[in-house]
């Protein structure tokens, strides 16, 4: 087991149905720590610049559009193997196919409104934390 840290989303249908409590009490039962948080209104420019690496997808534009609907809350989570625990108690990409006790399958309402984001690798955690974090600004 390592010690690992990811980068959590709680997207805006979370932020929209006042759940940011009821995710994180999730995610902290799960044994992983909030390291650093905070709450934004994505500019276009900027969820396009954190999902370029889907720039040539059929949904990036819906994608982006949906990011900037409201507020989100970025958030760093680390403990034992995190990324692969996050992704866990997120549950599948589409809610259609999450897991019973994931947090997909229990809030998320499409594909899209999915809830939350979660890294996918611990190389992609890295740089997205980065893209929304300073060095300053994460307190373990
Ligand atoms: P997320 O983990 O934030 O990474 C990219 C997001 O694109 C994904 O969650 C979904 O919310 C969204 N998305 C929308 N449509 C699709 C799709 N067909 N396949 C994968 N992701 C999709």
């Amino acid at each position: 087991m390592t010690v690992q840290k990811t980068l959590s989303i709680l997207k805006p249908d979370v932020t929209r149905r006042n759940l940011t409590g009821k995710i994180n009490a999730k995610i902290e039962s799960a044994g992983l720590r909030i390291i650093a948080q905070k709450r934004l209104w994505l500019t276009r420019a900027q969820a396009e610049g954190f999902y370029a690496v889907h720039a040539e997808r059929s949904f990036f534009n819906d994608l982006c559009e949906f990011m900037t609907t409201g507020p989100v809350v970025v958030q760093v989570l680390e403990g034992n193997d995190a990324v692969a625990a996050y992704r866990d108690i997120m549950g599948a990409t589409n809610p259609a196919n999450s897991a019973e006790g994931t947090i997909r399958k229990e809030f998320a309402e499409s594909i899209e409104a999915n809830s939350v984001h979660g890294s996918d690798s611990e190389e992609n955690a890295a740089n997205e934390i980065a893209y929304f974090f300073s060095q300053t600004e994460i307190v373990g």
